[in-house]
């Protein structure tokens, strides 16, 4: 038996969060799809299995089902939300449409031998579900319950099969990391593995992969692609051919760090391509944001191809991939489609170039730790992130100039003043956001009718979840007192009060 846990994919958004939570105390997991499920089995001879919530009901047709071979091979098993309700019903339980539960709710725990083993009788859960199971199959007893929910988390000891209505996962679920370790450790037997991580070893192992060949890269600016860069600088030196699309897009600092900061990290100079023109061309009478952000991402891959044809006798192709991404792309073959995500370098298609990825088994939080012991400043480090469509997906309807150049503007005031009160590094992110709505204002004596700025300032322990932040009201009045002052078109400034879900963070 190998020390990990299987994950099965019915596409819930949360996911891969359930292998992050295992990997932060020290325990290994995979993510599959459930058709895969016998096979994989067998191939990794798991201690134990997690099914995942999703977004189907078990009685809708075309639901994703499992083999209920699974039920009789003696492994401790896990359901969560939809995992959970499709036990039930494959084990002769009654799943049927309930109320919308939706949000924090308090476990009441009535049996704290594994599962809640070392839990406050009380515990706060994250909820999201508008599915019930109404009746638990026979063997299973009830393990805790919400005000609403009477079979919040269920186990048949004796078979080791788990059931939990809420998901452990989510970072408002308070004890979550500690039920999902409680199952690892208790139930599927695992020992934890803690892991040390050892720079100059991924330093030696960029150097190893790559030998005398020539590496390409492009930098976005933002935190996962800068480690990636400083660390195969360091491996490798000039066989390193550092590029940076400016879509003047990103944030205005980005240039600068990209121009000024980056070389001295890195010793090698990057290669910055100008294309803000043809960015602008490109995004000409586009308002899908869809469609936005697909325009984005595939001029970003033609001019990076136009730009490593200059450069005969390349070999690898260097990508910031991290654990999340890696995850994301193995895992939610099921999950609806919220939003086409992209990262700038993303891989071109038709290139046969062998894919780098030295951050691939990190998490972002570690990938700060390695760009840190690897020597980069701070600041370069623990930037906030900033979405690969940059502006664009923050200016509602065609990104114009003029109204790219006034999202800038206000951009940087917010940026500026979170920064002087000493707010920008306790929040996630801060922006700005063209609404495309408009509304009257008088500015001297006369009316006058222009554009709403949002601003949207979000904290966020796993990014699948967000809350706008309490930001002190002084810091907000300044933020509108200078933005209607001093971007020219502006007559009014909203504070975007709404938690994600429902809302995404980014506004498209
Ligand atoms: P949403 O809007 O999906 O955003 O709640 C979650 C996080 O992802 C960032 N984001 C992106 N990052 N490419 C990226 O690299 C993208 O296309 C993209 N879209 C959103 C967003 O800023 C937030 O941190």
């Amino acid at each position: 038996m190998i020390a990990m846990i299987l994950i099965i994919d019915f596409g819930s958004q949360m996911t891969h969060l359930i292998s992050r939570r295992l990997k932060d105390v020290g325990i290994r997991s995979i993510i599959i799809d459930p058709d895969e499920t016998m096979a994989k089995i067998k191939f990794h001879q798991p201690a134990g299995l997690i099914l995942s919530g999703g977004p189907a009901s078990v009685y809708e047709k075309g639901a994703p089902s499992i083999n209920k071979a699974i039920f009789k091979l003696n492994l401790p098993i896990l359901g969560i939300c939809y995992g959970w309700q499709l036990m039930a019903q494959l084990l002769g339980g009654k799943v049927a449409p309930g109320q919308n539960e939706y949000g924090p709710a308090q476990l009441m725990i009535m049996d704290f031998s594994d599962l809640f083993y070392s839990l406050p009788s009380t515990s706060q859960v994250f909820e999201s579900h508008g599915t019930t199971v109404m009746k638990i199959p026979a063997g299973f007893k009830v393990l805790g319950k919400t005000e609403d929910v009477r079979f919040a988390a269920v186990g048949d000891i004796a078979r080791h099969l788990y059931g939990v209505q809420f998901h452990p996962e989510a970072s408002h679920s308070k004890k979550g990391t500690q039920m999902l370790k409680n199952f690892a450790t208790r139930i599927c037997n695992l020992p934890i593995k803690t892991e040390k991580i050892d720079v100059d070893k991924i330093i030696a192992e960029i150097r190893d992969k790559v030998g005398n060949h020539k590496v390409i890269g492009a930098f976005s600016g933002g935190t996962d692609s800068a480690v990636a860069g400083t660390l195969t600088a360091k491996a490798i030196g000039k066989q390193f051919l550092p590029i940076y699309i400016d879509s003047g897009l990103m944030r205005e600092e980005t240039l600068g760090r990209i121009k000024n900061d980056f070389p001295k990290v890195l010793g090698v100079k990057v290669r910055v391509v100008n294309a803000r023109r043809e960015f602008l061309a490109s995004l000409k009478n586009v308002t899908d944001p869809e469609v936005k952000r697909k325009t984005i991402g595939n001029l970003y891959i033609k001019l990076f191809e136009r730009e490593m044809l200059k450069d005969p006798g390349i070999k690898f192709l260097l990508q910031g991939t991290t654990y999340a991404d890696f995850i994301h792309s193995q895992g939610t073959k099921r999950s609806a489609h919220i939003k086409s995500h992209h990262n700038v370098g993303g891989l071109p298609k038709n290139m046969k170039l062998q894919l780098l990825e030295p951050l691939r088994y990190y998490y972002t939080d570690q990938v700060r730790k390695i760009g840190v012991k690897a020597g980069m400043p701070k600041d370069m480090v623990y930037q906030q992130p900033f979405p690969g469509p940059g502006h664009a997906v923050r200016i509602m309807g065609e990104v114009t100039k003029e109204r790219l150049a006034k999202q800038v503007q206000a951009d940087n005031i917010v940026v500026e003043e979170m920064k002087k009160s000493g707010w920008y590094n306790k929040v996630f992110q801060c922006w700005s956001i063209m609404t495309g709505s408009s509304s009257t204002a008088v500015k001297g004596d006369g009316r006058f009718y222009g554009e709403v700025v949002a601003i949207r300032i979000v904290t966020t322990k796993d990014r699948m979840s967000a809350d706008w932040a309490q930001i002190p009201h002084k810091v907000l009045a300044k933020l509108s007192t200078r933005i209607v002052n001093e971007v020219p078109g502006i007559s009014r400034v909203v504070y975007d009060i709404t938690t994600k879900p429902p809302a995404t963070m980014e506004w498209e």
